[in-house]
C-alpha cells in the first residue's frame, strides 16, 4: 500500500537520505531502526510531505504522493505521530482526542462512536477523560498521542519512537497497544524505534537505516538472527 522508491532527501546541501526504498503491505507492521541521526524522522516527515524528495517516488495506494502538500497526504489517511508526543497540555484527555478527529467533520453521533472505538484500545485513557494532558504520565501521554492519531482515521499509521524515555513496563504496554491497533483495526503501521529488539519482536519486516542509507532489510525474525544486527543493534 506504501511504496517508496529510491528517494533522496536534502537539508540545504546536506543529504540526509540516499536512495531509500521501502514497502509496506496491507496489514503489516514494519519497523525502521537505526541510531541517532540515521534519518528515521526525516523519512517519516518526507512521507507526509514535510520534506520533498529530490529524486525517486512515494506511492500510496497506487497514487504518487510526493508532489502533494501535507494536508492532502494526511487526508488520504497517512497519519504521523511524531517524536516527543506533542499533545496539548492544557486540554483534557477528551479534548485532545477530539482534536484528532477535528478535520473529519463528523456528526456528534458518529464522533461518539469513533471515540468509543478508539478508547476501547486505551483503558488507561478511558479512566482519565477529564484529566489535563500535561498531568498525564509519560506513558499515558504517548497513549494519548496515538489515540489522537487514530481519531484521524488512518489507513497507515506512522509512530516515531513511541518508547522513548519510558520505563520498560510502560514500553511493554505501549507495544501491546500497537499490536492491538494492528489486529483490531487492521491498520498497517510503520514503527520507528531505537529499541530494536522490541520493535523486531512485533513487526514482520525491518529496515535498518545507517547514515541515510538502508543498510539491511528483511523479515524481522531473520534480521534478529543476523550476527551484524545482533552486534550493532541488539547488544549481544
Ligand atoms: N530541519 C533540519 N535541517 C537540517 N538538518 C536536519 C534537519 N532535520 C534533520 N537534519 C539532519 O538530518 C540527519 C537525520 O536526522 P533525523 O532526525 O532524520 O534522524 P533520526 O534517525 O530520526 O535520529 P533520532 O533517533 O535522534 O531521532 C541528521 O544528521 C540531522 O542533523
Ligand atoms: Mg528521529
Amino acid at each position: 500500500m506504501l511504496e517508496i522508491k529510491n528517494i533522496n532527501v536534502f537539508y540545504g546541501k546536506v543529504q540526509a537520505l540516499f536512495n531509500v526504498s521501502l514497502e509496506v503491505k496491507e496489514n503489516q507492521i514494519v519497523s525502521i531502526i537505526g541510531s541517532n541521526g540515521a534519518g528515521k524522522t526525516t523519512l517519516m516527515s518526507t512521507i507526509v510531505g514535510l520534506n520533498k524528495p529530490a529524486g525517486g517516488e512515494i506511492k500510496f495506494m497506487e497514487e504518487t504522493i510526493n508532489n502533494q502538500p501535507t494536508h492532502k497526504i494526511i487526508k488520504k489517511g497517512i497519519i504521523y505521530v511524531p517524536e516527543g508526543r506533542r499533545i496539548f497540555y492544557d486540554l483534557t484527555v477528551a479534548e485532545n482526542i477530539e482534536m484528532g478527529g477535528y478535520s473529519r467533520k463528523m456528526s456528534p453521533k458518529r464522533y461518539a462512536e469513533e471515540a468509543e472505538s478508539v478508547l476501547a484500545i486505551f483503558p488507561r485513557l478511558k479512566e482519565r477523560l477529564n484529566q489535563l494532558g500535561g498531568t498525564l504520565s509519560g506513558g499515558e501521554q504517548q497513549m494519548l498521542a496515538i489515540a489522537r492519531g487514530l481519531m484521524g482515521n488512518p489507513k497507515l499509521l506512522m509512530l516515531d519512537e513511541p518508547s522513548l524515555g519510558l520505563a520498560p513496563v510502560i514500553v511493554d504496554e505501549v507495544f501491546d497497544v500497537i499490536v492491538n491497533i494492528n489486529k483490531i483495526k487492521k491498520i498497517p503501521i510503520i514503527l520507528v524505534e531505537q529499541n530494536a529488539s522490541m520493535a523486531m519482536n512485533i513487526t514482520s519486516m525491518t529496515y535498518v537505516l545507517e547514515v541515510g542509507n538502508v543498510k539491511y532489510q528483511g523479515p524481522s525474525s531473520e534480521l534478529a538472527e543476523s550476527p551484524e544486527i545482533k552486534k550493532a543493534y541488539l547488544g549481544v
